[in-house]
């Protein structure tokens, strides 16, 4: 229930006027975001190069309304590519981007745009040496998406894609995606989906959760497994182990901010891990899929804004 309404909340403008303008906001805010700027992100990147882990960032801004806005995205990106590559770290951080925030939205051509935009990000990538993954939305934008993965790839084979394990559908697209040079990062989905397409309860999508795993670690490519769930990754280890995979043929993703030892413990035991780094001034519908993840992340937003004068 509380999740439900956190997550149409996130999607509320007269709640987002509210909830940014607060002044008590911004303290919790920094616990999930890195910041605002470039600055912020090549700083916290760096940060978390030095505790062993591989980075992908997010430039936050999903609501794109027009192109010239969705240009403004791809040139931070652009620039944020070429920061990170001046910085020497564009061998351990990739970007992840929203077709969204690049124009798919932007009604019957925005798919066009949003390829060619996103064409232009995965060649800044492949300037400095370092990879793409399309972030995946509500399943209204799925086959959209990856629609718009398939020619990427054609010319950026290292484009990844973004399955999540809550939607019907997912064992299927595991199965085409599971071929060699794919990289799949499977997450148990963010968005309020109705029972049509999707698992409605934990139980049920932790169990597909599960099987897209096996279907991933079964194929030829390179399955990315973000979650933070204890076992889940529990179990990731035993079926990498019985798969006879290599270490480096896989690896862990969480988001910044959440369960940050054990980031750095699966980093210490040789797995690569990489967090989720999101930036950007529009950080209002991020944030609020991640309280409605975690009914404690409410209490201490909620104990922060009681503390504060
Ligand atoms: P679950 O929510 O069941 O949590 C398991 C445990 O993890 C909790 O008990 C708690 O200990 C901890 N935890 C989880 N969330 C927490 C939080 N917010 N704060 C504190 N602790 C928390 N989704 C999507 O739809 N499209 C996408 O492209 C992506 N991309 C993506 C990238 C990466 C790297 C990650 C880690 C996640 C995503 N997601 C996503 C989000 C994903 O779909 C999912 O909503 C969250 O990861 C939460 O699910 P868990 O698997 O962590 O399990």
């Amino acid at each position: 229930m509380l999740r439900q309404l956190l997550l149409t909340m996130s999607r509320n403008e007269r709640v987002r006027d509210v909830i940014v303008a607060a002044p008590f906001t911004s303290d919790v805010v920094k616990r999930f975001v890195s910041g605002e700027h470039n600055e912020d992100a090549v700083k916290s990147t760096a940060e978390l190069v030095d505790q062993k882990l591989f980075i992908t960032i997010d430039r936050l801004g999903e609501d794109v309304y027009d192109e010239a806005q969705a240009k403004e995205t791809v040139d931070a990106y652009v620039q944020l590519l070429q920061d990170l590559s001046a910085a020497g770290l564009a061998n351990r951080a990739e970007v992840s981007v929203k077709l969204s925030a690049v124009g798919q939205a932007l009604g019957e051509s925005g798919n066009q745009i949003a390829l060619e935009n996103a064409r232009i990000i995965c060649q800044a990538a492949a300037n400095v040496g370092t990879t793409v993954t399309l972030d995946m939305e509500d399943h209204t934008t799925t086959d959209a998406t990856l629609g718009t993965l398939r020619e990427l790839r054609k010319d950026f084979p290292f484009v990844g894609a973004v399955l999540q394990a809550y939607l019907y559908r997912t064992e299927q697209d595991c199965r085409d995606l599971a071929y060699e040079g794919s990289r799949v990062r499977l997450c148990k989905g963010a968005y309020k989906e109705p029972e049509s397409v999707a698992y409605q309860n934990k139980a049920d999508v932790d169990l597909s959760y599960v099987r897209c795993m096996r279907i991933l670690l079964e194929g030829a490519g390179y399955p990315m497994f973000a979650t933070h769930d204890p076992r889940l990754i529990s179990i990731a280890s035993s079926l990498v182990e019985k798969s006879g995979r290599a270490k480096d043929s896989f690896e862990f993703q969480m988001l910044f901010g959440i369960r940050p030892e054990e980031q750095q413990r699966l980093a210490a035991e040789g797995y690569t891990t990489r967090v989720y780094l999101p930036y950007g001034e529009d950080w209002y519908g991020y944030f609020m899929r991640r309280l409605a993840e975690r009914p404690a992340n409410l209490a201490f937003f909620a104990r922060s804004l009681l503390t504060k004068d």
